[in-house]
């Protein structure tokens, strides 16, 4: 059964049980009392009827008096007064309340003269209510109140909780990963108010995902596409030209052999990326020492560096107590990206490398730069994408296929840091990430 359907059921439920159950409560612990509290009221009635009789027996002769006292006390006590004679025979004076309840309480008083013969019967008149209709103005604004307060808690729910629930089901089914039109929109600031926000930005993955699967299939493809057509174009000439001198012919075939090399090459760095995206699903974290991961990568780096004839300089501030969660394998690898990165594009004739590491915050730094040609501004902020790389003429005689930095931003963000590029004082491209520091 639907909620738009089941809630409204459930309050009507409770609002019958309230009923069943709370009526006879209130029936017997408020009405059952009332006649005990009417009982009272009576007798305070009788009482102040005798103190106006007593009133008017210490007035008497005086019939002036008598007339507007009694005219006073109706009007001032809401009461119906009628004076009789001796004997009940003559209505002497009558003031009638002009008060719509019904007069239930009737008391007739003899008015007494100094001598103790009665001189007057009093007959007065008090609006009250019987305990059967108290009963019923307690109880219907009773069950009036309470209706209401189910019809406005099932209304609550209903535009609260049911329609945005729906709403958000209908998106769900019909959610459009190739065309983000617009998101859902939503200002609370509650629960659903974050499942909007979370499926929004859910949204925005899948199809950012989408995206960058079109656009990695497009790049693999103009990748292949550039050695392919230089192969197609030389084999060409093979079948066409058959006056070639051996000299030409041989040219050609190593030029075939340099370019289908190329492609083998961009075949093992497309898997290299994918199995790089696949271990990072799996990877296992240890906790690894700031200082010794430093010293480690330095030295290995600094022999590595200087059998081809370039200088590493590596500095760092790390304490011995400071440990990071990691898997020692992929940070290696993002490491070996950016020297070979550096290596590859930086200052070829005189290159060094500076790497350095510090602590800020909570989380641990490393950084990678270079005294090379560096990198453009407009291009410092597509360095991470995938396939991205800054010149594709300088490319092609490097080999590069633009996924070195996107496999090192994944990594780094599979370890909850962040990477980013600045322009080194050093002159080239600077490379700084970060690890969270481990806590105690
Ligand atoms: N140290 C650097 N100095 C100058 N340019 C750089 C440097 N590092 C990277 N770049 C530029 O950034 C681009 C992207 O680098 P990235 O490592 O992502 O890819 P790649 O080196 O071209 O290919 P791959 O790493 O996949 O073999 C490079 O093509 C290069 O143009
Ligand atoms: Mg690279």
């Amino acid at each position: 059964m639907k909620l738009n359907i089941k809630l409204p059921l459930l309050f009507l439920l409770m609002f019958v049980l309230i009923i069943v159950i709370g009526i006879p409560f209130i029936r017997f612990f408020v009405i059952g009392n009332l006649p005990v509290s009417q009982n009272k009221m009576k007798a305070k009635a009788a009482f102040e009827s005798v103190k106006i009789a007593n009133h008017i027996a210490s007035l008497y002769p005086n019939m002036e008096k008598i007339d507007s006292y009694i005219k006073n006390t109706a009007k001032d006590e809401h009461i119906s007064i009628q004076l009789y004679n001796h004997d009940l025979s003559k209505k002497m004076i009558s003031y009638q309340n002009n008060n719509k309840a019904p007069m239930r309480i009737n008391d007739i008083v003899p008015v007494q003269a100094k001598d103790n013969h009665v001189v007057f019967y009093l007959e007065i008149r008090r609006s009250m209510i019987s305990s059967e209709s108290l009963g019923l103005y307690i109880l219907f604004p009773l069950l009036v109140l309470i209706g209401l307060a189910f019809m406005i808690l099932t209304l609550y729910f209903h535009f609260n909780i049911t329609k945005p629930i729906q709403v958000l089901n209908k998106r769900l089914k019909n959610v459009n990963i190739r065309g983000l039109t617009s998101f859902l929109s939503i200002t609370r600031k509650d629960e659903i108010g974050e499942l909007y926000n979370h499926f929004n930005e859910m949204e925005e993955r899948l199809h950012l995902a989408q995206k960058e699967q079109i656009d990695m299939i497009a790049a693999i493809a103009h990748d292949l596409k550039t050695p392919l057509t230089s192969i197609n174009g030389f084999v060409e000439l093979l079948v066409m030209q058959k006056d070639l001198s051996e000299n030409e012919r041989q040219e050609y075939y190593e030029l075939i052999l340099k370019k289908s090399k190329h492609i083998g090459e961009l075949i093992n760095d497309f898997s290299a990326f994918t199995k790089n995206e696949l271990e990072l699903e799996t990877m296992d974290m240890k906790a690894v020492e700031a200082a010794r991961l430093f010293e480690n990568i330095a030295t290995e780096y600094e022999a590595e560096l200087s059998g081809l004839g370039y200088e590493l300089f590596w500095k760092h501030s790390f304490k011995p107590s400071q440990f990071m969660m990691m898997n020692e394998h992929m940070i290696g690898r993002v490491f070996g990206n950016l020297f070979s990165n550096a290596v590859r594009y930086g200052n070829q004739g005189n290159l060094t490398i500076y790497l350095s590491g510090f602590v800020q915050g909570s989380s641990v730094y490393f950084q990678v730069e270079d005294n090379g040609q560096g990198v453009p501004e407009k291009d410092m902020s597509s360095l991470f994408l995938k396939f991205f790389t800054v010149d594709k003429s300088r490319q092609t005689q490097n080999g590069g296929t633009g996924l070195g930095l996107a496999s090192c931003k994944s990594i780094i963000e599979r370890h909850g840091g962040e990477i980013s590029a600045f322009h080194s004082p050093y002159g080239g491209l600077g490379i700084r990430f970060s690890v969270p520091l481990q806590h105690d």
